[in-house]
Formats: structure tokens, C-alpha cells, sequence
């Protein structure tokens, strides 16, 4: 079973990255192989709006780290999407990296049947994640992904979604910050639950298959 996580903040192995992270650790101890990509370190040039992957499933633009990218998001079992919280939306990076991957959609929906799962940090409280959130299930979803979420099944119900913030409190008329989301104890159990949930769901679906 593999798990791959994609992370879409500008600034490489930050709060997304230790947040991708922590399901990441918590699916390989159930024994998935997993692998964390930082969309920085890849070149993704722009979708043109060309449309010829509408004719077939192959991205006119050959010059650039997208066929790689592709490929790996075809091996996988489990695809896990990371973005910072960007004015209430995904990062540039994984807002152009969505739109690459329409050649996977058009003609087939190449992903279909795999799981999908999403995180995300800001830096206020209520600065957008749950928006964020939405857009990058919204499009594992359209992609044909069976989407995950971070739910403890056991026990009553403590977050809603893997949406840390920076911010920790307020507290006489000034922000309580935290140095890293992993300080963050809602988020880091959500991500570690998101892990977990991962892996079972992908179980499930290859005992009915
Ligand atoms: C261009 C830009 C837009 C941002 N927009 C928001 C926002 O709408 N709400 C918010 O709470 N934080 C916002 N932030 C703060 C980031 O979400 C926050 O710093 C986050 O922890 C960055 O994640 P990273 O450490 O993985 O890069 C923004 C940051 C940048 C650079």
C-alpha cells in the first residue's frame, strides 16, 4: 500500500509539511510505504487552457516535472493533499498543480477508486481553513477519489478536519501565538487520525475488490 502526500506551501518542510508528515508516520506504522512531495522543489509550468486533454489523456506541455508528478499520483493507493491557507484558498503551487492534472481527467478518470484526504494550517484562527479544506476535497472528489476525513470513529467527535492555525489564543487584547502548528494538539491529532483512517479505508477497498 503506498501513501503519498503532496505539499503545497511555498516554504518547504514548514507547518503543512509537519502536518503531511504526521499522518504519513502514522500510516507507515500500520505499514503503508509512504513518500511526502514539496511542490517547491518541482517545476510546474501553467496550464495553457489548450484543451487537447480533452481529445487525450496526455498533457501538451512535456518541458516541465508534471509526467512525474502524474506517474506518481498513479502508483498510488492514498494521495493526501497539503496546503497552507492562502487568502481563504489553496497556494498558488497547488492551485496550478490541480490544474495540471486535468489530462488524468478528462478523457478517464485516471485516479478513480483511490483515497483522499486533505490538510491544511493558517495562521489565524477561523483564517480560512475549513474553505481550504473544501476546495482540495472538492477536487479529490471530482477526480474520483473516495475522500477521507480526520474522524476519530471511536469516542466523540473533537475537530473537524486537519486545520491548524498559528494562532493560539487571545488573551488581554493581544495574539497568543505558537511557534509551529505542531503545537497545535487538535490538528496533530486530526493528522495522526487522518493517517490511520487512510490506511482502513484503503484496506477496506481492496477486501472488496
Ligand atoms: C499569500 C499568503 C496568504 C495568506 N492568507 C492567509 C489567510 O487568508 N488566513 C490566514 O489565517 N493565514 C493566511 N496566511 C498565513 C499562512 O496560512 C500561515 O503562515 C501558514 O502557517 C503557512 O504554512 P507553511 O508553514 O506550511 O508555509 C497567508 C500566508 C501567505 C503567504
Amino acid at each position: 500500500m503506498k501513501i503519498l502526500a503532496i505539499n503545497g506551501s511555498h516554504r518547504k518542510g514548514k507547518n503543512t509539511a509537519a502536518l503531511l508528515n504526521l499522518a504519513l508516520e502514522e500510516a507507515a506504522a500500520l505499514g503503508a510505504s509512504t513518500e511526502l512531495l514539496e511542490l517547491s522543489d518541482y517545476t510546474i509550468k501553467l496550464c495553457l487552457s489548450c484543451n487537447k486533454c480533452l481529445g487525450k489523456p496526455q498533457c501538451s506541455i512535456a518541458d516541465d516535472d508534471m509526467a512525474v508528478l502524474g506517474g506518481k499520483l498513479l502508483e498510488a493507493d492514498g494521495i493526501i493533499l497539503g496546503s497552507p491557507v492562502y487568502w481563504a484558498n489553496v497556494s498558488t503551487l497547488m492551485k496550478n498543480f490541480m490544474d495540471r492534472t486535468r489530462y488524468l481527467h478528462m478523457v478517464g478518470n485516471m485516479l478513480a477508486g483511490k483515497v483522499g484526504g486533505a490538510v491544511t494550517n493558517a495562521g489565524l484562527r477561523n483564517g480560512g481553513q475549513e474553505a481550504t479544506l473544501r476546495i482540495m476535497e472538492f477536487f479529490l472528489a471530482a477526480q474520483g477519489l473516495h475522500v477521507i476525513d480526520s474522524r476519530n470513529q471511536e469516542g466523540p467527535i473533537m475537530t473537524s478536519g486537519v486545520a491548524g492555525s498559528l494562532m493560539a489564543d487571545i488573551k488581554e487584547g493581544k495574539v497568543v501565538w505558537r511557534r509551529s502548528v505542531m503545537e497545535d494538539e487538535g490538528a496533530v491529532m486530526a493528522a495522526k487520525q487522518l493517517g490511520r483512517n487512510m490506511v482502513a479505508a484503503i484496506k477496506s477497498l481492496k477486501k472488496t475488490t
